[in-house]
């Protein structure tokens, strides 16, 4: 058994729950294909979110994929550099340049300020993520957005059973996309979704998710396999229904850290909104390098060595990875804010697999590290 304090170790709901559906599942030798289990799942998501539509896919970079061209996004699509790579590679998986826009250094999320003036003729769309799921400012996205006529889409992989000035995410812009994945919140082993209120752009999606077919031999779109299997989405229900008691435990090892690493000498931690809801699955410091002994790498080095993977999250940015490094080589120039914030920060393990001895022992780790 691995014994090491990972970021992103799974959280995981009643096991006998999940060997229920998986068993009724392999009785009913329906396996995939729009099963009873992923239409539940669905449905949950749909109830929870208050939102018409939850098209559930095999993984959430499908997802994106499916939703942007769903959307007519071509051309450039405005994105932060600040996200998980998937972002940016949905786009230009299908020849659409992502266009990096800068990142507010509060919230780590897009900076609204920074869309306007990468406006071209050729922008489709823009893409805005959730980060930690703190929501992005959608209300100034949006009002950009409507000035120029276009779509809006987040990447809320992050934002499972997040709220916004008491309105649940999932339910902003034309769709949101979540991510099951195995270290996200909530995970189906792999899995994503596209929540929308659009009628016809959930229908749109439906079809493309499954090679374009409606009914039996009939073919009305171009599809891909974006399909969410039966156990994944057995695994997705079971998780659903232990959303209170994970939250309850990131919310607890929230706490123990914030105590832990309190009057630190250039250690913040990010601070989430108490007014809204927030699945705390994300324990993220920056490290001020002039008031901190070691660098935030030195730092890292030395926790992994203990055998706590913390991480460096979105470190270098997309904008340092290729295939943009080489096509966007003076990206960086635009985005000082994505720079500072991905050399100094670092994401801490939570969850179900790390209790409050543990996290009193990586405080103090850190402690002896910064002082
Ligand atoms: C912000 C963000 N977007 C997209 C993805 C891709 O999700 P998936 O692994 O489900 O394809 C992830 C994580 O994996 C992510 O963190």
């Amino acid at each position: 058994m691995d014994t090491k304090l990972h970021v992103g170790r799974p959280n995981l709901g009643d096991r006998d729950s999940f060997l229920r559906r998986v068993n009724e599942a392999l009785d009913s030798r329906w396996l995939t294909n729009n099963g009873p289990f992923t239409r539940e799942f669905e449905n949950a998501i749909s109830d929870m979110i208050g939102v018409r539509h939850v098209v559930a896919m095999c993984n959430a970079t499908v997802a994106l994929e499916i939703a942007s061209r769903a959307l007519g996004f071509t051309g450039e699509v405005i994105v932060p550099s600040y996200t998980f790579v998937a972002t940016a590679h949905a786009l230009q998986w299908q020849g659409i340049t992502p266009v990096f826009a800068d990142i507010d250094p509060l919230t780590h999320n897009i900076d609204p300020k920074r869309i306007e003036e990468l406006i071209t003729p050729r922008t489709t769309g823009i893409l805005g993520v959730h980060v930690w799921g703190r929501p992005c400012d959608t209300e100034a996205i949006e009002s950009i957005a409507r000035r120029h006529n276009l779509p809006v889409m987040y990447d809320a992989a992050h934002a499972f059973a997040c709220s916004h000035e008491g309105r649940m995410i999932g339910a902003f812009g034309s769709c949101e996309i979540f991510s099951f994945h195995g270290t996200k919140f909530i995970n189906s082993f792999e899995g994503g979704a596209v929540t929308t209120d659009n009628d016809e752009l959930a229908e749109k999606m439906r079809l493309m998710r499954n090679f374009g077919f409606s009914g039996f031999d009939n073919v009305i779109h171009l599809g891909v396999n974006g399909k969410m299997n039966e156990i994944c989405a057995a695994m997705g229900l079971t998780n659903l229904e232990a959303i209170e008691e994970i939250v309850s435990v990131n919310r607890r090892n929230y706490e123990s850290y914030r105590s832990g690493l309190e009057g630190l000498p250039g250690i913040s931690l990010i601070a989430y909104d108490p007014s809204q809801r927030n699945n705390y699955q994300y324990v993220v410091i920056e490290i001020e390098p002039d008031q901190s002994r070691h660098n935030r790498d030195e730092v890292i080095a030395a926790l992994h060595e203990k055998d706590v993977i913390a991480r460096k999250y979105f470190w270098p940015g997309c904008h340092r990875m290729e295939p943009y490094r080489a096509s966007q080589p003076e990206a960086w120039r635009n985005l000082p804010e994505t720079e500072r914030i991905a050399a100094r920060l670092i994401v801490l393990p939570t969850g179900q697999s790390v209790d409050e001895k543990a996290i009193g022992w990586i405080c103090k780790l850190i402690a002896d590290l910064v002082r």
